[in-house]
């Protein structure tokens, strides 16, 4: 049976990060369990999760906005053979045993990529002759699993094996050249011995739709159904743009592979464009999703898109300063879940929390805080403003700090009584010492207390 870590309990809050010049306003019940992407899928039996890169876990608005919206991770890059077997014989696990140590701490799920790929592969692999290169595969597979066993919601066994196209044959790889095909049987019966509880996908692009590439696809799904090769799952990269749109026929697409008796994920969305074309656009995403019992979950090819692969293309549902995009309040929504908005859920008050920068010197900035109660009196808040290192607060006001162990994280409740009538405000304000950065602070969801 495939490992499947629970998502941490109460981990659900709604939060917002603004940029310097932007005034913002969410707003969050304590009783909203739906109001994060991951809480809101997993209301819906699902996972929805994101590549990570272990070199930004450091930063604080990142792992900040990892750690309170996903609930399964797939490393970017690191567990790539390039990375994991740069030499032969000689494994590096360090920045993937990062992250798989960040999820594996945040109760999320973690999906393996990948294991066999012509491209983030070793000279010397390409160098082998076809005996020796079938030995390295399958070491290579045993040894990366086995290190991962148990942790490992999902692998990514093979990954864009077919060509583009009309042909609907096999891509040219060392793998395909030297051992035909039928390489990829051979790396999923590794894979099963090497962790048989690992959920084993084969993962290409441009299989959303219905087409040559992906018939192929499936061809060669069902032939393993039918004979019995290990093969749990098919992953649809679904990396969308103008000139390669969401299918029309996306959810029939993933509802055909899933009537062969495999689960069907979407493994690296992402979607260029803006504002309510994208929307739209990751709404149609979700929905097909949802409508497909076998399909268990979603992940986005990136947090941000400062740090998308195509950033250029804005694609991703967090701004390049971590505020939320139209796109994520779409795939929130449709998930079932909600950010708030102010209006209360029944027998719930709300409050929102909005920043705003104030003066600014060359060391130093001032932030402030509006706390708003929602349309029944409150008698209690607190929010939190994060700050990304080397960033520190230095002085607050008109408000009781606590600290996390980083220091980057200030939770701020009110000075003395905090009850506030129903549409009536209060603020605090503090003092961020730059330090070199002028990033805006993260500021958390209002809760009610
Ligand atoms: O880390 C080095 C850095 O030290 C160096 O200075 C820099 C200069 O080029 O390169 C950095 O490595 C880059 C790495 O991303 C980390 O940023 C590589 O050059 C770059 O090739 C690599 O790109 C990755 C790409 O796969 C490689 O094919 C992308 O991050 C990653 O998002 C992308 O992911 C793939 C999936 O694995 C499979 N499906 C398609 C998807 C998008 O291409």
């Amino acid at each position: 049976m495939p490992t499947s870590l629970p998502r941490r309990a109460g981990g659900a809050v709604t939060t917002a990060l603004l940029a310097a010049t932007m005034v913002t306003a969410l707003s969050h019940t304590a009783t909203a369990a739906d109001g994060t992407l991951g809480s809101a899928a997993a209301a819906k039996g699902r996972y929805f999760g994101t590549a990570v890169a272990a070199n930004h876990l450091g930063e604080s608005a990142y792992a900040g906005t990892l750690d309170r919206e996903f609930n399964a991770v797939t490393p970017e890059n690191e567990m790539k053979w390039d990375a994991t077997e740069p030499t032969r014989n000689t494994f590096t696990f360090t920045a993937a045993d990062q992250i798989a140590g960040h999820a594996q701490s945040q109760g999320m799920k973690l999906r393996g990529h990948t294991l066999v790929w012509h491209s983030q592969l070793p000279s010397w692999v390409s160098g082998l002759g076809a005996s020796d290169l079938r030995t390295a595969m399958n070491n290579h597979i045993t040894q990366v699993m086995q290190h991962y066993k148990g942790k490992i919601y999902a692998w990514d066994v093979v990954n864009e094996a077919f060509q583009d196209g009309s042909s609907g044959a096999r891509r040219s790889s060392p793998f395909q050249d030297k051992l035909g095909n039928g390489f990829i049987e051979e790396a999923f019966r590794t894979a099963r011995t090497a962790d048989p509880d690992a959920k084993l996908c084969y993962n290409d692009y441009n299989t959303d739709g219905v087409n040559a590439k992906s018939n192929a696809v499936y061809t060669m799904v069902k032939d393993f159904k039918s004979r019995g090769v290990p093969i749990d799952c098919v992953g649809f990269q679904s990396h969308f743009n103008n000139d390669s749109p969401v299918p029309a026929d996306y959810q029939a697409n993933l509802q055909r592979f899933a009537d062969l008796g495999v689960d069907v994920q979407i493994t690296e969305l992402d979607i260029e464009g803006s504002g309510t074309t994208q929307a739209d656009n990751y709404t149609n995403v979700v929905k097909a999703c949802l409508a497909v019992t076998r399909c268990t979950g979603i992940t986005v090819w990136g947090i941000t898109d400062k740090y998308s692969w195509r950033a250029g293309g804005t694609p991703l549902l967090f701004d390049s300063n971590y505020n939320k995009k139209p796109a994520y309040t779409a795939v929130l929504t449709t998930l079932g879940g909600s950010s708030g908005g102010g209006t209360p859920t029944p027998g719930g008050a709300t409050c929102t929390a909005t920043y705003s920068k104030q003066e600014e010197w060359s060391d130093r900035f001032n932030g402030q805080v509006t706390i708003t109660a929602g349309s029944s009196p409150i008698s209690g808040w607190s929010t939190t403003v994060t700050v990304t290192s080397p960033q520190k607060i230095s002085t607050t006001w008109n408000g009781t700090p606590t600290w996390d162990g980083s220091g980057n994280v200030m939770t701020m409740r009110p000075n003395g009584n905090g009850s506030l009538a129903a549409g009536t405000s209060t603020s605090f304000g503090f003092t961020v010492m730059k330090n070199g950065s002028s990033t805006a602070p993260v500021i958390g969801a209002c809760t009610v207390s």
